[in-house]
């Protein structure tokens, strides 16, 4: 791990101009500089850097970001590797820090599990070739099957004995320790005793990027077993299904060249597609893609075609959630294999030529697929119809615009045709889903107010500022109002002896953050100013800006320049006098935490009054009552110095 004072010194020295302008030309606007964006196309320059802000945001696509997320993007680094590539841009030496015991303890999980996972891997294929059970079974099934040797050494298959322990002994004999033995999956434990979990099964590694094994899919010889076909690695600190996908580490290259990547079902079609020469395909194991599976793909094509067998349950399963690969400008395809046929089968009858060419043939649009299939099912249903019709147009409504300006509209002549109705109404109600997301996006974030407007440059895009103010509650308001004076001013003195970022925590115990609090978004930015703050750091939105979680600092850059969320409270209290926040902060932070704890009292007023409601001894209702008495004189105290503010 990098250590902290090593990253401090990169990113003292970032120059996001600098580094922007190593892969894209800049010119120099205002204050500002532009240039042509490089994660859409377009012929004028709407991609905008702030150097004062440290910050890029293009205005026709709408993505932003800092220096490390723009080298994330751009370049498909890491966190940890674009600081790699800063550091070596800016000569900063890397210094690695020592791991917190937690840490230790889970890199050394994940590291024995990758251990123990190349051993097991090994094992079960020197089984498969090199033992008499592991070539009459486990070999002679896989030969029956159409793959051949070079094929089943490649994807490195295997095979688990039958016998109740033989992998678990030879395991414990190499010291391995069953713990990790249990946890990598590879061994349960049955009546005290240590049993290998995939007997008798075939065994599939799943690779990571890198060609390391995370985990194994295990299937049986005879389907006709009550057993399970497969039995998958369990989750642990290695293997997450949702982000892995099996055959992307054979895959990748092949990818990358054909700008498309296929994607099936099983792990046996991913083995046989190879076999024939087509090698851009990747399986998703039957589920649907998961937004991190997506991205996967993205960071090598943008174009995926989905290759299922064309009655299979998977099937929907698989277009499930593809809504997401929209917004992801993917461009999703689908082709069915006829006749009860699945990828492995079919290419095995037909041969790679005519595989080929039957993909290349009948692939079809994954819109207008779903909506030929729902079509079919809605009939003559009028009420169906108009839920359909609802729905086509959120699916298209979430077609990335900037990225393909054409597309949207080509979609909506193409629909309407299919559902008959008239096109420019369609057009209409896509439109309206469009409003319906912007205002959602700036609503949680509000990531486009990063520039202020005037220094923005190329003004295509205004968002409604006000609409989207209006849909915040007070509450929310006045939590985020809290959380940007901690950052902005936590630093600066209260009174003598201490700062606000002392008397905040003083009056918002970090254990009682849930009590104060409702907006949970909020929460992680408040522990990670407490976290730095205590080990003596002064943090600010800086501090944020560079954060590893990205969520984290796009919601503390979109705090930040919240424009209309001045706190209602002290607006009210100093209307009229031009004062600015800076010179108001002690009062901002104040009225807010006031307003803060004003809430949790009417809510303990509340709890009590349900309380009192209740039969009760004439006891317990003295107390209850004197409680009463006692928040309420809370309640009025804090209303008394928030000034003359109406609280529903
Ligand atoms: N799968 C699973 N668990 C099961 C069944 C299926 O995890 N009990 C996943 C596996 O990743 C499998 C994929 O779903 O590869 C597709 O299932 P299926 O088509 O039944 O398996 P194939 O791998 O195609 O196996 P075969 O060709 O041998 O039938
Ligand atoms: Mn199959």
């Amino acid at each position: 791990m990098i250590s902290q004072n090593t990253i401090q010194q990169i990113l003292s020295r970032i120059d996001i101009i600098e580094i922007v302008g190593s892969f894209i030309k800049l010119k120099k606007r205002g204050t500002n500089y532009l240039g042509l964006c490089p994660f859409h196309n377009e012929k004028s320059p709407s991609f905008t850097v702030s150097p004062s802000k440290e910050i890029y945001k293009c205005f026709g696509c709408g993505r932003s970001g800092n220096s490390i997320s723009f080298l994330m993007e751009h370049e498909k680094y890491s966190y940890v590797e674009a600081l790699r590539w800063l550091a070596n841009k800016y000569n900063v030496e890397i210094e690695e820090k020592e791991l917190s015991p937690e840490q230790k303890l889970q890199q050394q999980s994940a590291d024995s599990l990758y251990i123990i996972n190349n051993f097991a891997q090994k094992f079960f294929s020197d089984y498969l070739f090199n033992t008499e059970e592991g070539r009459d079974i486990g070999l002679s099934y896989l030969k029956h099957r159409g793959f051949r040797e070079e094929i089943i050494q490649k994807f490195q298959l295997g095979f688990n004995p039958e016998a109740r322990d033989g992998f678990a002994t030879a395991a414990i004999a190499a010291q391995y320790n069953l713990e990790l033995l249990q946890k990598s999956g590879l061994v349960v434990v049955r009546d005290d005793k240590p049993m290998d979990n995939y007997r008798g099964r075939i065994i599939f590694p799943i690779h990571n990027q890198s060609g390391k094994v995370l985990g194994f899919g295990a299937r049986v010889l005879k389907t006709t077993d009550k057993a399970p076909k497969y039995i998958n690695t369990p989750e642990n600190d290695i293997y997450v299904k949702s982000k892995l996908l099996y055959g992307s580490y054979f895959a990748r290259l092949a990818i990358d060249r054909a700008d498309e990547c296929l994607l099936v079902e099983g792990y046996t079609d991913v083995v046989s597609l190879h076999q024939a020469g087509i090698e851009n395909v990747v399986a998703s194991g039957g589920t649907s893609l998961t937004p991190d599976q997506l991205r996967l793909i993205k960071k090598y094509t943008n174009n995926l075609t989905i290759i299922y067998d064309g009655d299979g349950a998977g099937i929907k399963a698989a277009l499930r959630g593809l809504d997401l690969a929209l917004e992801e400008s993917l461009n999703v395809r689908l082709v069915l294999i006829p006749d009860k046929e699945d990828p492995d089968s079919y290419v095995n009858k037909v041969g790679a030529a005519a595989f080929n060419e039957f993909i290349a043939n009948n692939k079809k649009d994954f819109i207008l697929f779903q909506l030929e299939t729902s079509l079919k099912e809605v009939g003559t249903d009028t009420t169906k119809k108009s839920a359909l019709v609802n729905r086509v147009a959120e699916t298209i409504s979430k077609i990335n615009k900037a990225e393909d300006f054409t597309k949207q509209d080509d979609y909506i002549k193409q629909c309407a045709q299919l559902l008959k109705i008239d096109e420019s109404g369609l057009h209409t109600l896509v439109n309206k889903f469009i409003r319906e997301k912007i205002t959602k996006e700036e609503n949680r974030q509000n990531r486009d107010e990063i520039f202020s407007n005037n220094d923005q440059q190329s003004g295509t895009y205004t968002p409604e500022d006000d609409d989207a103010a209006a849909l915040l509650n007070k509450d929310e308001q006045h939590e985020r109002a809290i959380v940007r004076s901690l950052i902005e001013f936590g630093t600066r003195d209260w009174d003598e002896e201490k700062k606000v970022a002392d008397y905040f925590f003083e009056h918002i115990p970090i254990d009682e953050l849930d009590e104060f609090i409702e907006n949970k978004n909020l929460i992680p930015a408040i522990r990670t100013y407490h976290t730095w703050y205590k080990e003596g750091l002064e943090p600010n939105a800086k501090s944020f800006l560079y954060h590893e979680d990205m969520e984290l600092s796009s919601l503390v850059v979109g705090l930040m320049d919240y424009n209309y969320e001045i706190s209602p409270n002290w607006k009210e209290v100093f209307d009229g006098k031009i004062f600015t926040r800076d010179e108001l902060y002690k009062e901002e932070v104040f009225s807010t935490l006031n307003y803060l704890k004003l809430k949790k009292t009417k809510r303990m007023i509340e709890t009590n009054q349900q309380d009192l409601e209740k039969p009760h001894t004439a006891e317990e209702q003295l107390i209850l009552l004197q409680t009463h008495q006692y928040l309420k004189n809370i309640e009025i105290e804090l209303t008394k110095q928030l000034g003359t503010v109406i609280f529903k």
